[in-house]
């Protein structure tokens, strides 16, 4: 039977941990802040800070939810990022993406300054990750690797193949997993013969952002499986592609109209040693990391580690 790694065991793990890092923060009379910015009103969005302030206020971090309309400007946001880098007690600064397209993105995660930089998108925090300096590591691979640690899953001298090659996952996760001593493969839409190179891989992570797109035949049997994939299911010909006849889904989906699914086609678990459940595998443990990199940059901040 395969083992399904429980992201929400693991994430009330490391937020109890964090917490106790906030207690004694406060003995030194250091409260961590973080800032957090919803631009206009994608739903998804909403619901994610919705999540990253209540789990701040469950564990003692200060946080503050900044909502500019929709149709604010580059230069608007611009003005917020300095003022939030110049207030000593704003730790941590996120800009929760995607951003409307009048917005240059990029410019706007540049201008933060690195050291408040918690979802490490910052070229500076980039470029110390790779160059295996401290860094504020981004939150998704930061839970990955920490899903297969606290599992107890051997990374060094595995196979870890990662297919995906964003700056947000695919990237650092595959520098992080090198920094483990895995040997790593980056795929992507342009590999050739994508199946063979995956049957190859002891872990497995998924974070291409389509849904089910790593079939049975793409796995070895007993291998690690880490989806980072969250696809919406919204029509029935979708829907019964991977679920039809599976009760408990068939029920999701009558209430509410379409179902989660990750990259991995989820008949593939089945074969797998041990695999992330989607929902309720990865992503608990991005907001788990995204508080333990506020209080991170709080203590680096003052010197404390
Ligand atoms: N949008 C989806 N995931 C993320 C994330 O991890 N950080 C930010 N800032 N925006 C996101």
């Amino acid at each position: 039977m395969a083992r399904i790694l429980d992201g929400a065991a693991l994430a009330a793990a490391i937020k109890q941990e964090v917490a106790e890092e906030v207690g004694q923060l406060a003995t030194r009379g250091v409260r961590p802040g973080l800032a957090v910015v919803l631009v206009g009103h994608n739903p998804a969005s909403e619901i994610y800070v919705r999540g990253k302030v209540q789990a701040s206020a469950e564990l003692g971090i200060h946080s503050e939810l900044i909502t500019p309309p929709a149709e604010v400007t580059t230069e608007e946001l611009h003005a917020l990022v300095a003022q939030l880098n110049a207030r000593d007690e704003i730790d941590g600064i996120l800009i929760q993406l995607p951003l409307p397209p009048q917005i240059d993105s990029k410019s706007l995660l540049d201008a933060i300054e690195p050291a408040k930089d918690v979802d490490g998108f910052h070229p500076v925090n980039a470029g110390r990750l790779l160059a295996g300096r401290p860094a504020l590591a981004p939150c998704t691979p930061a839970g990955v690797i920490e899903i297969l640690k606290r599992s107890g899953i051997p990374i060094a001298g595995q196979h870890a193949v990662v297919v995906g090659r964003s700056d947000i996952v695919g990237k650092p996760v595959a520098i992080l997993l090198l920094h483990e001593n895995a040997t790593v493969t980056i795929c992507h839409s342009k590999t050739r013969n994508l199946g063979e190179v995956t049957r190859q891989a002891d872990i497995l992570v998924a974070a291409i952002g389509r849904p089910g797109f790593i079939t049975p035949e793409m796995i070895k049997s007993g291998a690690t499986l880490i989806d980072v994939g969250v696809n919406r299911l919204a029509t029935r010909e979708e829907f019964d592609r991977f679920f039809k006849g599976n009760e408990k889904r068939e029920a999701a989906f009558a209430k509410r109209g379409s179902v989660v699914i990750g990259d991995i086609d989820p008949r593939a678990f089945d074969l797998s040693g041990a695999y992330t459940p989607v929902p309720g595998g990865v992503g608990l443990l991005t907001i788990a990391m995204l508080m333990a990199n506020t209080v991170r940059a709080a203590k680096m901040r003052r010197g404390f580690e």
